[in-house]
């Protein structure tokens, strides 16, 4: 009988609970036993470890729908990798993180992170030499290489989706735009994907140059008084400071553009989860119990082509843009951005949204 563990680390999104469901589940089948270890590393730094077992406590179907992580993603000042790195202690840490999991006696650990926890598994991959380490890849960035589609980027798309339709009526009422702040980071993924959805009259991306003055002329010419921007928290405008979504709407109050700014903030990592990013936890969960049958480590599960398989930890660390953390500059991820090719780009440019000075 093998014993594995769960952890969810990084920033939440919708689908961790469906996924967390489906691996106990799966796993109880196999009559596996299934610990899930309390607030990601955080729960790995205790004596003893802080780890419940999950079979006796089945999470309720009825609850795999709910956002957030069942099991927390840690506390903002514990230690932990990041941290770790700041404060000079990854040596400590790391030997700390070994020692619980020997203790746990786990044979394999499931860790469902984005592309800075699964960047740091291979980085510190000696930690979990004596088991089988299997990644599930999350966020609602979309920014990890090698995997069409991640947990939660779905639902984040649809609650974008959904903040923008309510904002949209308000705005028809008071001949108004809205310039609506997407999160993202520095991936244009989410912003381009709402975008798309709710019509918007210009998105704003990371990857693509925009002259601000264009921007302008285009609001202009519109024959509506009233819609929306996105514009990706990753832009930045020359010479001008705060946040992007105020930048924007600055300029385009200074050119007579009756404007509000709006922050959707972590209500894009919340709501309940769609059945798109459920069906692709639950195939994930499975992938990552068949990769554990099959003996495979230091691997992350991926969909291409529709199809779920695995790929090698050093595989995704040398497909995406390496750059470093903006906060920690010792701490590397592998990166991935919207692709110039990627269809969507032209479907927008074509349906009349400006998307920037594309070539
Ligand atoms: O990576 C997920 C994400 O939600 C980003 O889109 C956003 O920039 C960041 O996390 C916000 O992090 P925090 O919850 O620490 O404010």
């Amino acid at each position: 009988m093998k014993k594995i563990g769960i952890m969810t680390t990084g920033g939440d999104c919708s689908g961790l609970n469906t996924a967390i469901q489906r691996i106990i589940r799966g796993a109880t089948l196999r009559k596996w036993a299934v610990y899930g270890i309390l607030d990601g590393t955080d729960g790995l730094c205790t004596t003893p470890p802080a780890a419940i077992k999950l079979n006796d406590l089945m999470l309720p179907i009825e609850n795999a729908r709910l956002a957030g992580s069942f099991l927390h993603n840690g506390h903002a000042n514990a230690l932990n990798f990041e941290t770790a790195i700041e404060r000079g202690k990854t040596t400590a840490f790391n030997r700390k993180l070994h020692k619980s999991l020997t203790e746990l006696k786990l044979d394999a650990l499931i860790l469902i992170g984005g592309n800075g926890s699964i960047s740091l598994a291979w980085k510190n991959r000696e930690i979990y030499r004596d088991l089988q380490l299997i990644c599930i890849p999350k966020t609602i960035d979309m920014d990890i290489p090698l995997t069409d589609k991640t947990i939660g980027f779905d639902t984040a798309v649809q609650q974008l989706t959904s903040y923008c339709d309510q904002l949209m009526l308000t705005a028809r009422s008071h001949h108004r735009w809205f310039v609506v702040q997407a999160m993202g980071r520095d991936c244009g993924n989410l912003a381009l994907n709402a975008g798309v959805a709710i019509g918007a009259s210009a998105i704003l991306i990371p990857e693509i140059k925009f002259d601000v003055n264009a921007l302008v002329e285009h609001i202009k010419k519109q024959q509506t008084d009233y819609g929306i921007i996105i514009a990706s928290e990753g832009i930045s405008l020359r010479g001008h400071s705060g946040k992007p979504a105020d930048m924007i709407s600055r300029k385009l109050t200074a050119a007579g553009i009756v404007n509000r700014t709006a922050f959707p903030e972590h209500t894009q990592r919340a709501g309940d989860t769609t059945a798109a990013d459920r069906i692709l936890a639950t195939r994930f969960a499975d992938c990552a119990l068949q990769a554990i049958e099959n003996n495979e480590t230091n691997v992350m599960t991926v969909l291409t082509d529709n199809e779920a398989h695995t790929v090698s930890l050093s595989e995704f660390v040398n497909a995406g843009k390496i750059v470093h953390d903006p906060k920690i500059p010792d701490l590397m991820t592998s990166n991935a951005y919207v692709n110039p090719d990627d269809p969507l780009l032209e479907v927008a440019h074509d349906m009349g949204i400006y998307i920037g000075e594309l070539k």
